[in-house]
């Protein structure tokens, strides 16, 4: 089995789902369940005996050093995080807490437990760190994208709490020996992604008939993967991956935040209309923008296709239609996640800044 941490957040959910789709191998899963986390998104499998859900914090190395003793993973999945870069900005302790001392703690756990291990189990172990590829900084428009040569230079106190738990799980192998891989991935979108990030904010705040905030002048560039291609890409560089590399993950889908918005408009505008008739995109609003945004991030992941011949199945325009599709389908999930935390978020971020 493996043991997967924050599997009741964005990716780690999507994740575990994707996992037992396809094979019966079973899944403890370690969550916090903050804000963030959702055992909603898993009711699908809530019942499935290969789903073993444990709540607690990863930096709890009593209760991580009993479930590795107990259910004895070939593989640990770190996707556990703070992970909201405005989050970070209003409130970094959180992600200091989880993302560079809770990774710390579990390193901690895990080594112990490896240590222990022995032949093929200690070989064929692996730990497989989940990052972001804000570790590298923000890019000029004509910089090329991100390799994994790129000097670690982060903006915001998510992306350096990022880029410390990077440099342990880096140090424990050179050090240790501890068999690890990781991964930088760039903005994900999809399915079960919580309604503070860009993509399924503008998706229920214009369905609710509120301003779509863009920050500055919106011209600020991600680099766009569905969040089941990064998946896909996790699982293949958990087979196969060599080693204490790192590898980029992404789809060269580079977007300003402004052309995002004006495609889910255009979506919306297909899909639900709005009752009078007007589009969507009279809703966008641009606001004050975010202290020290990075400008552009981009990813260059061919490193990951040329070693372990991953590509992602999705396009950019593939991709924003199934998730503007599932927002409008699942609106029982959207309105049970905007609980009185939510709306608390909300009303710090946004209010007055028009
Ligand atoms: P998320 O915020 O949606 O989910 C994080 C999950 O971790 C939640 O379920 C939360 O309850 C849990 N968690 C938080 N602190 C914990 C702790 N101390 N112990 C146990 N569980 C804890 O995040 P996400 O978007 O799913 O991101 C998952 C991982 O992928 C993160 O490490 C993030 O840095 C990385 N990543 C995210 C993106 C993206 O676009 N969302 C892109 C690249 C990499
Ligand atoms: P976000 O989803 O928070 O991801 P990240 O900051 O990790 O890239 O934001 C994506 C982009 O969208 C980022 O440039 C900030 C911008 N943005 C807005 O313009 N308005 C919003 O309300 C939000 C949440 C983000």
């Amino acid at each position: 089995m493996i043991l997967v941490t924050g599997g009741a957040g964005f990716i780690g959910a999507n994740f575990v789902l994707d996992w037992l789709a396809r094979q019966d191998e079973p899944v403890v899963n370690l969550d916090k369940l903050t804000y963030a986390g959702n055992l909603e998104t898993l009711a699908s499998v809530k019942d499935d005996p290969r789903h073993i859900f444990v709540h607690g914090d990863i930096g709890d190395g009593a209760l991580v050093d009993r479930l590795l003793a107990e259910h004895r993973p070939r593989a640990v999945v770190n996707f556990a995080a703070e992970s909201h870069v405005d989050r970070s900005i209003h409130g970094p302790g959180d992600f200091i807490q989880t993302n560079v001392l809770g990774t710390f703690h579990l390193l901690e756990s895990v080594r112990g437990y490896w240590a222990g291990l022995e032949g093929d189990a200690k070989s064929a172990f692996r730990f497989l760190h989940v990052s972001t590829d804000e570790v590298y900084g923000t890019l000029k428009p004509t910089d090329p994208a991100f390799t994994e040569e790129n000097r670690y230079e982060p903006n915001s106190p998510y992306s350096a709490s990022k880029a410390a738990s990077d440099h342990l799980v880096r140090a424990w192998h050179h050090t240790y020996g501890l068999p690890v891989l990781t991964t930088n991935c760039s903005n994900n979108y999809g399915p079960f992604h919580f309604p503070e990030k860009l993509i399924p904010l503008m998706i229920v705040n214009a369905l609710a008939g509120k301003p779509l905030p863009v920050y500055g002048d919106g011209m600020q560039v991600r680099d766009w993967l569905y969040v089941k291609d990064h998946c896909s890409a996790i699982r293949r560089v958990l087979e196969a991956g060599h080693l204490g590399e790192t590898y980029n993950v992404g789809g060269w889908n580079e977007k300003p935040n402004i052309e995002i918005v004006r495609t889910i408009c255009a979506l919306l505008d297909e899909l639900r209309p709005r009752d009078d008739g007007r589009p969507y995109a009279d809703q966008i609003t641009y606001v004050t923008d975010r202290p020290g945004h990075d400008r552009r991030y981009a990813i260059d992941a061919r490193k990951l296709e040329r070693e372990l011949g991953w590509t992602p199945a999705e396009t950019f325009d593939s991709g924003i239609r199934k998730t503007v599709e599932w927002y409008l389908a699942n609106g029982e999930w959207v309105r049970n996640v905007q609980s009185g935390a939510y709306r608390e978020w909300v009303s710090k971020q946004y209010e007055g800044k028009a």
